[in-house]
């Protein structure tokens, strides 16, 4: 029998009503080509929503996503609307209400994109940040005081706890092993000497555990620059919430640009649907001009394919992206003439062109 898979699509704004139907046109030739079934549904969710209804989801929204076996986004924001909700009411609470502690984040360089950084190929730039996806810096339990007084105060806390260190750590570590068995700690542990030396810590131990595997650390500022400068020097890269955002659309730079860069929001045991979406936001600037480039969407789809278990069709889609930019086929981002539709299509032919012929 066909397995079937139920796949959340959640469009959200901007460009995610046009990056999101393109990355579901490649998941369907992927689906009819492999063998699998994927039963969509579409959740109007995001900051459209929001002008209409008041709110992000509906009430009972974690709930109905919690019976999909993976959620398809595209990203939340518009400019028009208080740009402090779409994480609080989206994005982390789907991120840590399903466990998705894990933010996968690859970076490599496609052929036929030029990087930035002039003198590096394909095999320099091949890595992975793993972004805490959880606690962090990103928990909110901060507050404003007094905000319109000389006294206005503002805080927020970082959280950290040796359970979301751990289970972070073993995972990067276990990545590691199927890659190029190196893990950098991304860190800032000799200013933030609470929370990110503890961090440092519990790394370490954990990292006694996979002694094939070399592991170090780097602050942070000295990884943005090595991002730059020596990015060969990278496989898997394990960092906090705040410092894995801010590394990974440096890492989308590197590749050519934001809109390549795929990620998944990944709950490794299972128990909660995995959410995959792009690295960036929803771009408004670009929006409703079929320029986006879909590619970090479509790497997700195949990231989630991934998960899924499907692997020959993630690993087809990844080679229909190299098929489609090794031509040119590009978007204005990456200094082509090429629309999202016809990215996208580019993906679809060249899985549908390579389909085996079952008799
Ligand atoms: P952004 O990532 O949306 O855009 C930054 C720049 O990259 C813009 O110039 C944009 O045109 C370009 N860009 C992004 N994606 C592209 C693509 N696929 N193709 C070509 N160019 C692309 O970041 P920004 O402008 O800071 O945020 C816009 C909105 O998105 C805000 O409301 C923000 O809160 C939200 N956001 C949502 C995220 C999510 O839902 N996970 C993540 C990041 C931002
Ligand atoms: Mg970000």
């Amino acid at each position: 029998m066909e397995k079937t898979y139920k796949i959340a699509v959640v469009n959200g704004d901007g460009v995610g009503a046009e990056i999101v139907p393109a990355g579901v046109s490649v998941l369907d030739a992927a689906a009819d080509k492999f063998g699998f079934k994927l039963e969509k549904e579409e959740f109007p969710f995001g900051a459209g929503y929001y002008k209409e209804h008041g709110k992000f989801m509906t009430d009972n929204a974690l709930e109905t996503l919690r019976e999909f076996d993976a959620i398809f986004f595209g990203a939340v924001g518009l400019p028009e609307i208080d740009d402090t909700l779409p994480a609080r009411d989206y994005t982390f609470k789907v991120r840590t209400s399903f466990q998705q502690y894990i933010n996968y984040r690859p970076v490599k360089l496609f052929s036929g994109v030029d990087s930035p950084l002039r003198y590096k190929t394909e095999e320099d730039i091949d890595f992975v940040v793993i972004r805490e996806n959880n606690e962090g810096e990103f928990v909110q339990s901060g507050k404003i005081l007094h905000a319109e007084e000389p006294s206005g105060v503002a805080i927020d806390t970082s959280i950290f706890t040796r359970f979301g260190i751990e289970r972070v750590a073993h995972y990067s570590f276990k990545l590691a092993r199927k890659r190029n068995k190196k893990v950098t700690n991304v860190t800032k542990s000799n200013t933030l000497i609470s929370s990110l030396a503890y961090w440092d810590q519990v790394i370490a131990e954990v990292a006694q555990e996979y002694p094939d595997v070399t592991y170090e650390k780097m602050y942070i500022d000295n990884a943005s620059a090595s991002f730059v400068l020596r990015p060969e020097i990278f496989d898997v890269i394990l960092t906090t919430n705040l410092f894995g955002d801010i590394l990974s659309d440096l890492g989308g730079a590197i590749m050519g640009s934001l809109g390549l860069g795929g990620s998944g929001n990944i709950n490794p045991e299972k128990e909660f649907p995995s959410m995959f979406e792009p690295i960036h936001g929803s771009a408004p600037d670009i929006a409703g001009k079929n320029i986006a480039n879909p590619i970090g969407q479509i790497w997700s789809a195949a990231i989630m394919l991934e998960h899924l278990g499907e692997i020959e069709a993630a690993k087809d889609i990844m080679a229909g992206i190299e098929h489609t930019t090794a031509k040119g086929n590009l978007t204005k981002d990456l200094m082509g003439t090429a629309t999202t539709t016809e990215v996208a299509d580019s993906v679809v032919e060249f899985i549908r062109a390579t389909n085996m012929v079952i008799t």
